[in-house]
């Protein structure tokens, strides 16, 4: 759908709230600039730059990234705790440390959230795992229905291969509480005693650091209290630095397990380039605070705006929003209007309505707004199935307010023609 719709994009003219870009604005290019210069002439701290890396990931990153971690006391983290830890970075983002684990571990069923981070968990699937999805609420994954789906398995849940759950979820962008996460620590604590092997917990925290609401709780990293050594967390520095740097990493008990991770960053040809990882380490030590303050700020305004734009304009047909108080989605759930790919709403916005009125002139078609149907988005074999036709995934990331506030008057508009035509 999206590289579809890519190939025509018409800059200035159509407005993508569908891609999980990062706004070009947060990108600190000329600090990366500036380490280009730092990392090229300090040869003694950042060692063969240029050169081939290795699997692990660079000392001087993975040292950056602990005292990221302990200094800005991020998910309550400290020295103690690292210190028991290891950190690996990844070939290419956290999504190749996510792809990793498809490859270390069997075959078997896979647990998250619903909705679900559908561009993994449909690789997933690809690659012949099963998925067991647990409805969320305001808290994020339920655990008590958690529980109850483990116990309906009986003895399939030998198959239970790994917990996977995004901390603030993509796509709905609620946030995981810290109750839940212990909930799921000892669900999963539990079960890994009962089957005599570790199903290990994979918390997804891309999204962690752009928690930019003041009223949230502060997330409690899980590393914090993990006497079976199940717990794993994958972070990135796309989402708060720049994608372009592809740096993603791994934080857990050393082991077995993450032995074979690093395996598979060796076959896969290394961890991230070298000169990348200088540049994060740099980055990470001499910008980060600014940064995530700013990056912060930058996301929280828009939060506000678009959620203004959004109740007075759609406010009537929605059922439920979630996000807005971290990255940069909003989930829509709307009452009667369906926002699936044949849906009269979706055809208006792509401009496939087949009426020149609204579609435009050949050759001249007019705006058209892209966002991702939330059918994309929920298991089709769960309980979201039905309403996901109704819900659709907005992000307020990439494009600019002034591009968001006619996307979401066209949306109004479109809700219109959708109510006219039903
Ligand atoms: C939930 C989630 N995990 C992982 C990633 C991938 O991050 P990276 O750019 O480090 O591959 C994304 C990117 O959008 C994401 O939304």
């Amino acid at each position: 759908m999206m590289a579809g719709f890519a190939s025509d994009f018409r800059d200035g003219v159509d407005i993508n709230l569908g891609v999980g870009y990062v706004n070009e604005d947060t990108i600190p290019a000329d600090r990366i600039r500036v380490a280009f210069d730092e990392v090229l002439d300090n040869t003694d701290r950042y060692r063969q730059t240029l050169n081939y890396g290795g699997p692990t990931g660079s000392q001087v990153l993975i040292d950056s990234i602990r005292c990221f971690l302990i200094d800005n006391a991020i998910g309550g983290l400290d020295a103690d705790t690292l210190g028991r830890k290891e950190i690996i970075i990844g070939p290419n983002g956290a999504s190749s440390l996510l792809e990793s684990l498809a490859y270390v571990l069997p075959k078997g069923i896979v647990i998250t959230a619903d909705p679900m981070y559908y561009i993994y968990t449909d690789f997933l699937v690809r690659n012949g795992f099963e998925l067991l999805t647990v409805p969320e609420d305001a808290e994020g994954l339920q655990t008590e229905l958690l529980a109850a789906k483990i116990a309906a398995l009986g003895p399939r849940a030998d198959e239970i291969r790994m917990f996977y759950v995004v901390t603030v979820n993509n796509p709905s962008c609620v946030i995981l509480s810290n109750a839940r996460r212990r909930e799921l620590v000892d669900i999963a604590g539990e079960l890994s005693g009962r089957l005599g092997r570790k199903a290990p917990v994979i918390f997804d925290r891309a999204y962690e650091d752009l928690i930019h609401d003041p009223q949230v709780e502060a997330p409690q990293s899980a590393l914090r209290y993990d006497p079976e050594e199940i717990v794993y967390e994958v972070g990135t520095l796309s989402k708060v630095l720049a994608p372009a740097l592809r740096i993603g990493y791994m934080i857990g008990a050393g082991g077995a397990f993450l032995r074979a991770m690093v395996q598979r960053t060796s076959d896969a040809g290394f961890s991230a380039p070298q000169i990348t990882q200088s540049l994060s380490s740099w980055l990470l030590d001499h910008q980060i605070v600014a940064q995530l303050r700013s990056v912060r700020a930058g996301y929280r305004g828009k939060a506000l705006a678009v959620r203004a734009w959004i109740d007075e304009r759609l406010g009537d047909g929605i059922e439920n929003v979630s996000g807005g108080q971290a990255g940069f989605y909003f989930y829509l759930t709307f009452r009667d209007i369906e926002t699936h790919e044949e849906s009269d709403f979706f055809k208006y916005l792509t401009r496939t309505t087949g009426r020149p009125d609204i579609d435009g002139a050949p050759g001249a078609r007019n705006p058209r707004v892209i966002y991702i149907p939330g059918e994309h988005c929920v298991n089709r074999n769960g309980e979201l199935a039905d309403v996901g036709r109704r819900q659709l995934r907005l992000s307020y990331g990439f494009e600019g307010l002034e591009a968001i506030d006619r996307a979401i008057e066209l949306m109004q508009q479109a809700a219109a023609y959708a109510r006219e035509s039903a």
